[in-house]
């Protein structure tokens, strides 16, 4: 199997050349840069990116696997979720080259390659399936924080989502209050590192509500009260890196309670975790240690494929070939709100 992949939902561009079960090229021009200066991902810019670097961004990728067009036996592109017209053109692209070359067309769900992401390991990333194990899953991006029971590859039903802002979607917009760059996650990764998670008290929505829903946008609000109430500390740089970390405490508590919770009522022994606020390393710290004292095995999705790449959309690909699942065909839309998949 000779499978190209293209991701183009939100502000990557990536290519990925996926031979036999191994990611061995990806290539992905990221849009952060460009979008920093409006604090948040404008689709139209987006758009215009991807249309500007996709062509390169393919060419790169077949150029390193040493692949001709001619070569591929397939194309997968992610059909959803995402911006739509941001998604309109890697899925337009593929259709059209799918066309052409006259092999399959495969729509990956965005969502779900996040969620299989833990089972690529290596660099390049190689699909494991031979380790795979039932599961409980936390997928937290920024648009996305779900909690979802993995039975088998590509089985899987959602238990929780958030009822309102993603996971990434908070630590982005508190650090706008804080004044740190976008995307503020990484920021307040690297900021709190330094600083006392206990120094201030910030709200932890829905942590006791026996279901798997999540809710941030009240700790986002409780952020900015606390920050009017106290102008002092929000114009301090000093008592940043103490903000982050209780900022990044209230998150991180709720997500690791909450998913240590499912695991043990769904009584599954592996957790996975992934998407962009996968490589928060305080999350992955303290969900590792609460694996350990539960006896639970913990599979973290690689920092690399954390932020949205091609390749987890090809590894998944070849496994819906296998599976006989996913084919699409030329007159088949993308799908921007299509959540995780069927
Ligand atoms: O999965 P992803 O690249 O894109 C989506 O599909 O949404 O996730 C991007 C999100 C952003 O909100 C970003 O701030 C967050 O992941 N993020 C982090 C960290 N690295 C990225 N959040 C917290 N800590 C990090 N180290
Ligand atoms: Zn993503």
């Amino acid at each position: 199997m000779r499978l190209l992949a293209i991701e183009t939902s939100c502000d990557e561009t990536s290519a990925a050349v996926v031979v036999d079960g191994c990611a061995v090229s990806t290539e992905v021009s990221s849009q952060i840069k460009i979008h920093a200066e409006y604090g948040g991902v404008v689709p139209e810019l987006a758009t215009r990116e991807h249309l500007r670097n996709l062509s390169p961004v393919v060419r790169k990728a077949l150029q390193q696997a040493q692949i001709e067009p001619a070569d591929l036996n397939a194309i997968a592109a992610t059909r959803g979720p995402g911006l739509p017209p941001a998604l309109m053109v890697g899925w337009k692209a593929a259709q059209s080259m799918a066309y052409a070359l006259d092999v399959p067309l495969i729509g990956v769900n965005h969502v779900q390659a996040h969620l299989y992401s833990p089972w690529f390991t290596g660099e390049p990333p190689v699909a494991d399936w031979e380790s795979f194990k039932p599961n409980l899953s936390l997928i937290v991006s920024g648009g996305h924080t779900l909690l979802v029971k993995v039975d088998a590859p590509l089985e899987h039903q959602i238990l929780g989502g958030t009822q309102d802002d993603a996971a990434g979607e908070c630590f982005d917009k508190i650090a706008k209050l804080l004044g740190l760059a976008y995307p503020g996650g990484p920021e307040v990764d690297r900021l709190a590192c330094t600083g006392n998670p206990a120094a201030f008290e910030f709200a932890r929505p829905m942590l006791n509500q026996p279901n798997d829903d999540f809710s941030f946008s009240g700790l986002k609000t409780s952020v900015r009260y606390f920050l009017e109430k106290h102008p002092e500390l929000a114009a301090d740089n000093t008592r940043l890196p103490d903000l982050c970390a209780s900022a990044q405490a209230a998150i991180v508590e709720v997500l690791v309670k909450k998913t240590m919770r499912a695991a043990k009522r769904e009584r599954v022994q592996c957790l996975t975790l992934s998407g962009g606020v996968a490589s928060n390393s305080e999350l992955r710290k303290q969900l590792q240690s609460s694996c350990e004292r539960s006896g639970f095995t913990l599979r973290l999705a690689s920092p690399y494929l954390c932020t949205d790449n091609a390749a987890m959309i090809g590894l998944l690909a070849e496994k819906q070939i296998s599976d006989g699942r996913g084919f699409a065909s030329l007159e088949m839309d993308f799908k921007p709100g299509w959540i995780l998949g069927d």
